[in-house]
């Protein structure tokens, strides 16, 4: 064991001479932090163009915490799945909420389904400073706080969605959970586990800012994305949400936490 260890610090410290000299130098670690009170799945996609972190996807069980490296300029985006299960006889890997269609743990380039809370990032962007947000343009699935450790400049302060909106959903954007019955096949009926953007629920142009509605001054804010904004002002409730939902800090590693208060696990 000790053995196998130090290998594998040498072996850490040798690939970080070799990342430094070729110049892809660490920018930021972000590190995620699970407070709900049941396990949670996060999923990391890279933007295109960007490389994939050591992990595209990894179960995170309640009260643990996991760093994860970033390069410099680093983009993508991270959710948490949840109800997960490995199907006993085919061995595929699906969650109810935020599933990345990967059939396995790892999500390896899949995105999230929605609904799901999504935390976004674009590390080293215009002027030097990474821009962050959480977004529920997707709909929402979880409480997920962004909290920017140690940076400097722009408004470098905590973003997200820190309430159980499953509770409050109105019935029309409602994602129930299976009920399972011994019949199996069980359909809906069960908890609310996930709440729709009105864009997902009625595919409306003038609620996904689509079509003859894709300009900020003419897709508004409806009464659905004001439910998400009201309860969430800090996070994205609609797609031209940017001045009140886009973050900037300079130089910060960030913690992302889900389920962040206890009132809302
Ligand atoms: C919200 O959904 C999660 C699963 O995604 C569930 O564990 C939680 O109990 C739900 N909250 C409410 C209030 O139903
Ligand atoms: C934060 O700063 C950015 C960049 O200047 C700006 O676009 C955004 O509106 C600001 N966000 C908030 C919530 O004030």
């Amino acid at each position: 064991m000790a053995g196998a260890h130090s290998l594998s610090l040498s072996f850490f410290f040798s690939s970080l001479v070799l990342s430094l000299s070729a110049g892809s130098v660490f920018s930021a670690t972000f590190t995620l932090v699970n407070r709900c009170t049941y396990t949670v799945w996060p999923g990391i996609l890279s933007n295109a163009g960007t490389p994939q972190l050591s992990t595209t996807g990894f179960a995170l069980n309640p009260g643990d915490s996991f760093p994860i490296s970033a390069p410099t300029s680093w983009s993508g985006r991270m959710w948490g799945r949840t109800l997960c299960s490995q199907d006993s006889t085919t061995g595929k890997f699906t969650c109810v909420t935020g599933d990345c269609g990967s059939g396995a743990l790892e999500c390896g380039g899949g995105g999230a389904a929605p609904p799901a809370t999504l935390a976004e990032f674009t590390l080293n962007g215009a002027n030097g400073l990474d821009f962050y947000d959480v977004s529920l343009v997707d709909g929402y699935n979880l409480p997920m706080l962004v909290v920017p450790q140690g940076g400097t400049g722009g408004n470098c302060s905590n973003t997200g969605c820190v309430v159980d909106l499953n509770a409050s959903c109105p019935s029309e954007l409602q994602v129930l959970n299976a009920v399972s019955t011994s019949g199996g096949g069980g359909v809906g009926g069960g908890p609310c586990v996930a709440c729709k953007s009105a864009c997902e629920a009625f595919g409306d142009p003038k609620y996904c800012c689509s079509g003859e509605y894709a300009t900020p001054d003419i897709c508004k804010p409806s009464a659905y994305s004001e439910f998400f904004k009201n309860a969430c002002p800090r996070a994205y409730s609609y797609a031209y949400d940017d001045g009140t939902s886009t973050f900037t800090c300079e130089s910060a590693d960030y913690v992302v936490i889900f389920c962040p208060t206890p009132s809302a696990r």
